[in-house]
Order: structure tokens, then C-alpha cells, then sequence
């Protein structure tokens, strides 16, 4: 429950990356041995990959909030469930790091984010390079190969995926001979990766660019590594700052992974300031209307298209987001136009005039990034906002009401069983 009108002013400092540690914890599974990752991030997403790792027979300490231990030695099975997978998207990852490990993975189709098709083919197409057959029954996919060790090929990704490389990556690090991917996706988190699997003993190279070359070893071993800070979590600080005219200082980033974020927000007026690890964000008048497209890294990130959204609903002028990467990714514009938002949606195209500003009004999560979307909003807009279903928000942000009342925010978190009402609230929870 939000009461809007106050400016964010102050300092926050970043979690660690989730879409780093979602594909990092997995990547423990290769190494038969101890890794300890640590600055990772406490969100759902994170605390359900750990669950499914000890559930499959992995030893799991957790030091303290932000550091864990991984002891994948006793791992024995490649079957992974549909209760464990069905509500994170990067339970897919487990296809390539099981293949990996014991040549074989049986794993239940992956929930996550609802952004229309979200096809695997490409992951599949990868795995069957390397040598795996790759069925799909009851929702399950089964890849297997003989001789429990897949075979080093060239892959040319048809579409720039996350996910395919990383599973492709995943699974080749172990493989016998050279991997090629080219047209690889350039992601933070998959250089990230990438320094993981490095540390554990692997030899990849070239990520961060659109060839990655992977030369098998047969076995790595365990590791100390930490975690990057969270590009998108950092991004919606920036654009909340903009967006409710704040002042605020932005910790523990890397700013060269938000140039893209900072570009449009000088592009709307805003003033930025860049220090080794941290960025400053300040937004002094009314944002100017600017245009978006989101493309693959180093293009403007899709996960920051709806925070976005929010910000250049009450700029001056017009507005035009072009959303290339998700075919509907859209949906949480129902829930802006409740607050007052003037938004046209045709297709991938969402054309925004900037109203005066925005009212507050009970809304919804409709995903993760939707829901970073509707916290901006319903700072900015005058009057009370009540958001449901923050579990999407949870998933992907550390302690977002506490680090939001830390800058200013009126803020808190309602218990799901009460009714939201002027009088019927009785506590937060
Ligand atoms: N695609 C295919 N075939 C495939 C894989 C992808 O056609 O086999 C298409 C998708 O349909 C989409 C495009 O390729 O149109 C890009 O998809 P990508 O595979 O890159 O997405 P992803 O790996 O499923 C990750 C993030 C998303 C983020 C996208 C794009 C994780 C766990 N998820 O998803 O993050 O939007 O990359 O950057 O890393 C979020 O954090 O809120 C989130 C949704």
C-alpha cells in the first residue's frame, strides 16, 4: 500500500543479480564438490533454486542471508518434477547442467513471467548439437546421449536468447572438444557465468561478445565466487528516483551496465553522475517524452520497459516504446490506464501521452517487472495505490519496502487476508 507524492531521497545499495545467480546456482551442480557463492540476492526466485538443488540431494549451508554453500557431490538424480519447476523460469537450466554432469536430464517444462510464447527451441536445438536426443512427453523434456558425455559443435543461435546460451553453456563446459555459439547473447550475468564456471576450472571465452568458445574439461572443481550487482534491480531504483523527482545515490552498481538506462534518463532530464560504484539520479523537473526500444544487451533492457513505462506516463509530450524482444510483454498498461495513464497499445507498440499526472487506485502485479512498474506509479501518482499479488514482486526484489521507506517512500506491506479498506487495515505484515 502506497501513499504517493514523496520524492526518494538518499542511498540504496544493490543486491546481487538474480538472473546471475539463477543460472549460477544451477552451474553448482557441475562441479561434485563445495562452491560458495556469495552477495547473492534473498528473493523467492533464488531461495526456490536453492530448494530444488536440495532437493535433488545437494548439501546446502547457508552462511548467512547473502552466502551459501553448495556441496553437489551427492546429487544422484537427473529428474527434476513439476512441483519444483513450475514456478521459476530458469528451472530450465537444470536441462544443462544435468545433461553436463550425468549425460542425462528429465525436466518439467519451466513456469516464470507471462510475457505470451516462450519458446525453448533454440535451448533444444543446442543440446541436440552437442550430441543429446531430446524428447518432450507429459511436459517433460529428456535429453539424453550416449556415453554420458556430450560432443563440442558449432551452434548459431536464430534468435539472441538468454536463457539458450546459458544452457548451452551449461551444458558444454564438460563436453568432450570445443563449443562454438555464435550470435550468443551479451547479457552482464552471462559474463558473470561464465567467471563462475572460469573459477570452478572451466575454459570459456568470449563472453560478453557474440562468440563464445568453450573448450571442454572433465572435471571441475569448487569455488569462492561473488556475485554482480543487479542491472534491472539498480535500473528501477534509477527510474523511481526520476520518476518521484528524488535525489538518490545508487550503491554496489557497475555503471557501465546501466549506460543504456542512464542515456534515457538524461534524454527525459534527468541529471546523472557517475562514480567507480555507485550513480547518482536526479530529476529536478517534469521528464521530457522520449522514444524505447528494447533490445538485447547493450540495447535498453526489456526488463526495464514497464518501470519506464511508468516514468514517461506522466512526462511532457509523446511518448513511443517499441518492445522487440517479448511478444506481449504489455499487460501491466490495464492497470497504469487505472491510475490515468494515457497508453495505446498496437501490437509490440505502446504509444504514451503524458497526462498531468496519475491517481492512485487499487491495482495488480501482473509480473515481476510489471509490479516494479506499479511501485513507481504508485509513488508518483497522488493519493493511495493498493498493488496485489506482490509475490511477482518478491520474486526478483531484496527488501523493496524497507529499501523504499529508507529513501522517503510511504510504503508497506498489507497481509493478503485483510481487507484493504480506509478502516478494515488492522496490520502490516
Ligand atoms: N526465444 C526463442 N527460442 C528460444 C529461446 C528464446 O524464440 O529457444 C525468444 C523468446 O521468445 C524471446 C527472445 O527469444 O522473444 C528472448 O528470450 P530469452 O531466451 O533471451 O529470454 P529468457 O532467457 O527466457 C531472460 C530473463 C528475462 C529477460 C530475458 C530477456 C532469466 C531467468 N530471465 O529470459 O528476465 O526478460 O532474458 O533479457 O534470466 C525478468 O527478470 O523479469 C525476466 C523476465
Amino acid at each position: 500500500m502506497i501513499e504517493g507524492g514523496h520524492p526518494l531521497k538518499g542511498e540504496v545499495n544493490i543486491s546481487g543479480a538474480k538472473n546471475a545467480v539463477v543460472a549460477i546456482i544451477p552451474a553448482a551442480i557441475l562441479a561434485q564438490d563445495v562452491c560458495r557463492i556469495e552477495n547473492i540476492p534473498n528473493i523467492s526466485d533464488v531461495s526456490m533454486m536453492i530448494r530444488i538443488l536440495y532437493q535433488m540431494g545437494a548439501e546446502i549451508k547457508m552462511i548467512n542471508d547473502h552466502t551459501v554453500e553448495i556441496d553437489s557431490t551427492h546429487i544422484s538424480s537427473f529428474i527434476v518434477p513439476h512441483e519444483l519447476t513450475k514456478q521459476l523460469r530458469a528451472s530450465y537450466y537444470l536441462i544443462g547442467a544435468l545433461l553436463g554432469r550425468f549425460g542425462r536430464a528429465k525436466v518439467a517444462m519451466p513456469g516464470g513471467c507471462d510475457f505470451g510464447v516462450r519458446p525453448i527451441d533454440q535451448h533444444i536445438k543446442g543440446f541436440q548439437a552437442l550430441g543429446a536426443a531430446v524428447s518432450i512427453e507429459n511436459a517433460m523434456v529428456d535429453a539424453r546421449v550416449e556415453e554420458h558425455r556430450l560432443t563440442g559443435n558449432s551452434i548459431y543461435l536464430d534468435v539472441v536468447s538468454v536463457g539458450a546460451t546459458i544452457n548451452i553453456m551449461l551444458a558444454a563446459v564438460r563436453a568432450r572438444g570445443l563449443t562454438i555459439i555464435e550470435n550468443a547473447a551479451k547479457e552482464p550475468h552471462i559474463v558473470d557465468l561464465a567467471n563462475f564456471l572460469n573459477s570452478m576450472g572451466a575454459d570459456v571465452r568470449g563472453a560478453g561478445t557474440d562468440v563464445i568458445k568453450i573448450r571442454g574439461v572433465e572435471e571441475l572443481h569448487g569455488c569462492t565466487y561473488s556475485v554482480i550487482p543487479d542491472q534491472i534491480e539498480a535500473g528501477t531504483y534509477m527510474v523511481a528516483a526520476a520518476a518521484t523527482h528524488g535525489d538518490v545515490l545508487i550503491k554496489n552498481v557497475i555503471p557501465k551496465h546501466l549506460e543504456s538506462i542512464s542515456a534515457k534518463l538524461v534524454e527525459c532530464g534527468a541529471q546523472i553522475e557517475e562514480f567507480d560504484d555507485a550513480i547518482r539520479v536526479r530529476m529536478p523537473d517534469r521528464a521530457n517524452c522520449c522514444n524505447v526500444k528494447t533490445m538485447p544487451h547493450p540495447g535498453f533492457p526489456t526488463d526495464m520497459q514497464p518501470q519506464m513505462a511508468a516514468l514517461l506516463s506522466v512526462a511532457r509530450g509523446t511518448s513511443i516504446i517499441s518492445e522487440s524482444v517479448w511478444d506481449n510483454r504489455f499487460r501491466y498498461v490495464d492497470q497504469l490506464s487505472r491510475m490515468g495513464a494515457d497508453i495505446q497499445v498496437n501490437g509490440k507498440v505502446a504509444v504514451i501521452e503524458g497526462v498531468d499526472f496519475l491517481t492512485g487506485a487499487p491495482v495488480r502485479a501482473t509480473d515481476l517487472r510489471a509490479g516494479a512498474a506499479m511501485l513507481i506509479a504508485g509513488m508518483m501518482a497522488q493519493g493511495r495505490t493498493e498493488i496485489e499479488d506482490i509475490v511477482h514482486i518478491d520474486r526478483g526484489y531484496e527488501l523493496v519496502v524497507e529499501k523504499l521507506t529508507d529513501l522517503g517512500a510511504d510504503i508497506r506491506r498489507v497481509r493478503a487476508e485483510e481487507q484493504v479498506g480506509e478502516s478494515r487495515v488492522v496490520a502490516g505484515a
